[in-house]
């Protein structure tokens, strides 16, 4: 297949390239500086030059294709107008995507994330692969749901041919190269303040994935996808937040403390992460692995923590 791949040369794009040509994919990223096509060409992809603000230019690179993988995302936008700000400019992407793809059949693949029904609230059972995106609004600022009016549009797609579906990733995707997710920040955090915290009793909690099996993922869901779908890129379950500081604060030799879950006490540690901190997050992968034959195969979370990348020796 030739394969349009947007956010080739990022945490997660970086590993879908090599594992579509592994399989015997064309790719062709799109690159926005000369930085960008050398790391996508060193990747093994063609390159095709552009920017996300460029919606004809897109159309063209997914009508000139089988398929198309985005996992670019206007990360600059968050500093100053959050995850909604990232979703607003997102939308009219995926809408140019839909009029090139429409009726073609042909696969779009996108990131979403696994979302949380909010602070102090949850669903009393893992969200699966049938829940859809929940509303945005006001109501859900500061939370990952803000972004599921891009999900919503990508399903919505499949209504108009387009083989469309949503990769929804864990809100901690690790790996030997993640330094701009979750872990790192958490760990930068509690080198700098002393202690590894976690909000209140640290019962609520988050789910991870490596970014090799979510590369994977978007691979399976490309090949062989049914339209119209959500899929859930977590390692089974999730894990207490609790349990992830004590291993931060075990190998860094520091205690891991609680935060009072309190409107001061938590930005104070934790910063522009407070918002979400406190939030609940498990999540089933059961229908993916049952759909599209998906396993995670690479290292879980704790086991991760020990590939040497995120406490160097020093
Ligand atoms: N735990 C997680 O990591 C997690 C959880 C849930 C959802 N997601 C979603 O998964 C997707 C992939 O995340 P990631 O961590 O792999 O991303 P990332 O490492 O932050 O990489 C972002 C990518 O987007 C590209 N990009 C940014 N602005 C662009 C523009 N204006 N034009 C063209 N390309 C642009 C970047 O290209 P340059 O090299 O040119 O900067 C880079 O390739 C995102 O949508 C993210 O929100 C991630």
């Amino acid at each position: 297949m030739r394969v349009f791949v947007t956010g080739g040369t990022g945490h997660s794009g970086s590993y879908i390239i090599p594992e579509l040509i592994a399989a015997g994919h064309e790719v062709t990223g799109l690159a926005r500086s000369d930085t960008a096509a050398a790391a996508l060409s060193a990747l093994g992809a063609k390159v095709r030059r552009g920017d996300l603000q460029d919606l004809d230019g897109l159309k063209e690179a997914a009508a000139d294709s089988d398929g198309v993988i985005h996992v670019a995302h206007r990360q600059e936008l968050l500093p100053s107008g959050g995850i909604d700000a990232v979703a607003a400019a997102e939308l009219p992407v995926m809408l140019a995507y839909g009029e090139a793809l429409a009726g073609t059949g042909k696969p779009l693949v996108a990131a979403g994330s696994i979302g949380s029904p909010g602070n102090g609230r949850n669903l009393g059972r893992p969200a699966t692969e049938e829940d859809p995106a929940l509303p945005g609004g006001d109501e859900h600022k500061g939370t990952l749901r803000a972004r599921n009016v891009v999900e919503t549009a990508v399903i919505g797609l499949a209504e108009r041919g387009v083989r469309s579906s949503i990769v929804r990733i864990a809100n901690i995707a690790h790996s030997t190269t993640d330094s701009a997710g979750f872990l790192p920040t958490l760990i930068a955090v509690a080198k700098e303040k002393g202690f590894a915290g976690y909000p209140g009793d640290g019962a609520n909690l988050w789910n991870a994935v490596h970014v090799r099996d979510v590369a994977s993922l978007f691979r399976l869901a490309l090949e062989t996808g049914p339209a119209g779908r959500y899929w859930h890129a977590v390692e089974n379950g999730g894990i207490p937040f609790r349990e992830i500081a004590e291993a931060i604060g075990t190998r860094l030799g520091l205690p891991a403390v609680s935060v009072p879950a309190d409107e001061l006490m938590l930005p104070g540690y934790f910063g522009f992460l407070a918002s979400v901190v406190t939030l609940d997050f498990p999540a089933s992968n059961l229908i993916t692995r049952r759909t599209l034959g998906w396993e995670p195969a690479q290292p879980s979370l704790l086991a991760d923590l020990d590939n040497g990348h995120y406490f160097p020796a020093s």
